[in-house]
């Protein structure tokens, strides 16, 4: 017997990450309810991503977030906290994906960390404890999810709870992508801030969306 796929909110849904997330998931099987800060739009634009045999629903992100098993944020570093306070009451108990880098307009090919330590660590404290703070999909480009091509990026996968990291590897298999457990959310930091850094490899060399591989396996 195959278990039920937990049920996704995507909060910033309607965004490039968001929505190139939420149409790989929804092919895959997952039920996708995307959010926005105006419900009316997350509802446009899951009807964008419609198809045969695909789930999706648009909710203002408050909503969606407590519809759902699993919420993975994908908004701005510069609305985070603003979003995460909308969101909190209703991922109590919740695995909460942060895919957030904390980019700092305009030199974002330039790592600029937050005095928090990381984005990652500013979402769990500001949630609170009850909250499950996975860390993920920080390196892969968004343009990338929304194409059907085959994507070479791997994806570090941060968390406190080994069970936790291995339900957001899944969402990344689910997407065509290797997920790898990459240890504690603190650790989160060097993937943040690895993409300043592809970031500026695309500039550089005029590479259309640089990944990660990690080697050895
Ligand atoms: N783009 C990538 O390739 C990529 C890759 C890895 C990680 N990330 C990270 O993923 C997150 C989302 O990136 P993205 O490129 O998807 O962002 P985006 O398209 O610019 O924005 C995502 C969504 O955030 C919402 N939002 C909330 N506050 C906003 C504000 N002040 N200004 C603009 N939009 C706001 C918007 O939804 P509503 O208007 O519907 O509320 C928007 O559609 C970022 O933290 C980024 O660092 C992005």
């Amino acid at each position: 017997m195959t278990a039920a796929r937990p049920t996704i909110a995507i909060v910033g849904g309607t965004g490039a990450l968001g929505t190139g997330l939420a149409s790989r998931l929804a092919a895959a099987g997952y039920t996708i309810v995307l959010g926005s800060r105006t419900a009316d739009k997350a509802v446009a634009a899951a009807a964008a991503l419609a198809g045969p045999g695909r789930s999706l629903s648009g909710a203002d992100n408050a909503a969606a977030a407590a519809a759902a098993d699993i919420v993975i944020l994908t908004v701005p570093w510069a609305s985070h906290a603003a979003i995460l306070d909308e969101i909190a009451d209703g991922v109590a108990g919740k695995i909460v994906v942060d895919t957030t880098v904390p980019l700092v307009p305009p030199r974002v090919a330039r790592v600029q960390l937050p005095s928090t330590g990381s984005a990652a660590l500013a979402a769990q404290a500001r949630l609170g404890a009850s909250a499950r703070v996975v860390a993920a999909f920080h390196n892969v480009a968004a343009h990338k999810l929304q194409s059907d091509a085959a994507i070479d990026c791997d994806v570090l996968v941060f968390g406190e709870a080994a069970e936790d990291r291995g339900a957001v590897i899944a969402l990344a298999e689910a997407v065509g992508l290797r997920g790898l457990h990459a240890g504690p959310l603190a650790n989160a930091v060097a993937a943040e801030a690895l993409t300043s850094i592809l970031i500026g490899i695309n500039r550089t060399y005029k590479v259309d969306g640089a990944g990660i591989r990690i080697t050895g396996f």
